[in-house]
């Protein structure tokens, strides 16, 4: 499992958006119907990409949710805070999906499976591996924003949304780089 940053991830870590705030404010007017005068192509990417992170993140949050266990440690306390943040990105692409007048993805409990095996099979192996799982997880779903934003012609509301949602999976794997070198 590599743990090696790169470039996209060193880009979100200094990027502009506050990783401590794991649920922004959301207001009723920012719920905005779009894409209406889109050119078909466009928005055929756009419901992929949308897809494709909105499953991501339940996969994200499933295997935060695996990793707990009952002991009031401070590991656990993180894991809760970082299930709260998945939680919040997958509302983020699931509200983006239904502006757009799109659904998610039918097989996307396939992916609940994957963080479940992730998840609660990290949690059996103890913390270096929940830590591990982490960073391999999180590296990987940085790597997938990165060429998402780079292939996408989103519109502004999403790509800041896409942006900020990256800063915290890098936040994530800073926080849990951390936590495994005093493991
Ligand atoms: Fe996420
Ligand atoms: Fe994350």
């Amino acid at each position: 499992m590599k743990t090696r940053h790169s470039p996209e991830q060193d880009a979100a870590t200094h990027s502009q958006y506050d990783i401590a705030i794991i649920r922004p404010e959301m207001r009723a007017d920012d719920v905005n119907l779009r894409g209406d005068d889109f050119p078909r192509e466009r928005l055929r990417a756009i419901r992929k990409g949308l897809r494709t992170l909105h499953t991501l993140e339940l996969m994200a949050q499933t295997i935060y949710k695996f990793q707990m266990t009952k002991a009031r440690s401070e590991v656990n306390r993180q894991l809760v805070a970082a299930m709260c943040n998945e939680m919040t990105h997958y509302q983020d692409f699931q509200v983006k999906l239904y502006e757009y007048g799109f659904r998610p993805g039918i097989l996307r409990w396939a992916y609940w499976l994957v963080g479940f095996v992730f998840g609660f099979g990290s949690r059996l192996l103890g913390k270096k591996a929940i830590f591990k799982t982490g960073i391999w997880v999180e590296s990987k779903a940085v790597h997938h924003y990165a060429e998402l934003l780079e292939t996408i012609e989103w519109d502004d509301d999403t790509r800041k949304i896409i942006e900020k949602d990256q800063a915290d999976e890098d936040g994530h794997i800073g926080r849990w780089t951390k936590m495994l070198e005093t493991a």
